[in-house]
């Protein structure tokens, strides 16, 4: 008889109700006359008079808090219910407002990265994913074979080595130079592909920015300047730049760009790995080689390109520590940056 009535105990503690009309249903079955409690009162008379103190004062217990919950549930739901009637009722009262969503932090970093270049007189130009070996890399100066081109690792499209997924939005340079004459001056933003391991800092899939500006007496310096202009309006006035020699096979010369670390302000901290600088490009004149490839006269014109990795400079921006939060699309990283738009 007692685990009887610790299971009636326990179900009338349990009992989640959706409607008034259920917790009437319960009541009837646990407190009305035919219902179990009143079963156990009836079962009580034949116990053994030395546990009928015990079991007296538990059956007791039962009986209040069925009664309690019934009657705190009854008020509950009757009250949500009332509410909900007056909301409707009173047409006067301000809407609720819908969720809205919000856009993605490498959507909000390249806009803003267009819209800096947009004010130095750039255009958005675009290029197809799918791509072949000669935009990829034969119109930018790889040669077949160059050991270069293991430095992207292709995913070709079935088998077929012509046809792979792009490594880099350089492919759209050479995309604009085909249909447009000097002077040209495009940004071009796109998700790219390589065969790597996914980890905090690396993904199969992420997003480039590439920029080219072909005219006549181009220079380092404005390469430079336009960098720097670049690096001080999406890090803030104070923000320097710092160019170092590299190797790209379609500039010429190359270079690395750093800025300096917009959390320590280049005193040296964690992210920045005490150096005071963050790498953020690659850069360079365009190489003569690839002016030709492309129909430019490279006597006339000269140019520059840069290329970024806008996951990268999202995480610099936004402080984030792990490349993969960009790709799962769990809403509790979203919403953090709602305010952003
Ligand atoms: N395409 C290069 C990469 O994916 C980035 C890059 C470097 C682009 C230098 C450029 C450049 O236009 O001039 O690593």
């Amino acid at each position: 008889m007692k685990a009887k009535i610790e299971e009636l105990l326990a179900r009338v503690e349990q009992f989640a109700p959706r409607s008034a009309a259920e917790v009437e249903e319960f009541r009837i079955r646990i407190l009305g006359k035919k219902g179990e409690l009143n079963a156990l009162m009836e079962e009580f008379k034949s116990v053994a008079p030395e546990y009928k103190r015990e079991l007296g004062q538990r059956i007791n217990a039962l009986k209040n808090a069925a009664t309690e919950r019934v009657n705190a549930l009854k008020e509950q739901l009757q009250n949500a219910a009332s509410a909900a009637a007056a909301r409707i009722e009173d047409k006067s009262r301000p809407g609720s407002a819908e969720p809205l969503g919000s856009r993605h932090p490498i959507s909000l970093v390249r806009n803003e990265i267009v819209d800096i270049f947009a004010r130095l007189g750039y255009t958005v130009a675009d290029g197809p994913e799918i791509e072949d070996d000669w935009h990829v890399f034969s119109a930018l100066n790889f040669p077949p074979e160059h050991p270069a081109r293991d430095m992207q690792d292709t995913f070709f499209i079935e088998k077929n080595p012509d046809i792979l997924l792009r490594t880099h939005t350089s492919s759209i340079q050479v995309r604009t130079m085909e249909h447009q004459k000097p002077p040209i001056r495009v940004i071009c933003p796109g998700r790219v592909f390589r065969n790597e391991a996914i980890s905090y800092r690396a993904h199969c899939i992420f997003h480039q920015i590439e920029g080219l500006y072909i005219d006549e007496g181009v220079s380092f310096a404005d390469l430079k300047q336009s960098l720097l202009y670049f690096a001080k309006e999406l890090f803030g006035e104070k923000t320097a730049i710092r160019l170092r020699p590299s190797y790209f096979p379609f500039t010429e010369p190359s270079a690395e760009v750093d800025v300096s670390c917009s959390l320590c302000g280049g005193k040296g901290c964690n992210v920045c790995k005490g150096t005071g600088w963050l790498e953020i490009m690659g850069c360079g004149m365009v190489d003569p080689n690839v002016l030709e490839a492309n129909g430019i006269d490279s006597k006339k014109y000269s140019g520059f390109a840069f290329g970024m990795g806008v996951e990268r400079i999202s995480m610099l921006k936004y402080g984030v520590k792990d490349l993969r939060l960009y790709f799962e699309n769990d809403v509790r990283f979203l919403h953090q940056f709602d305010s952003a738009l």
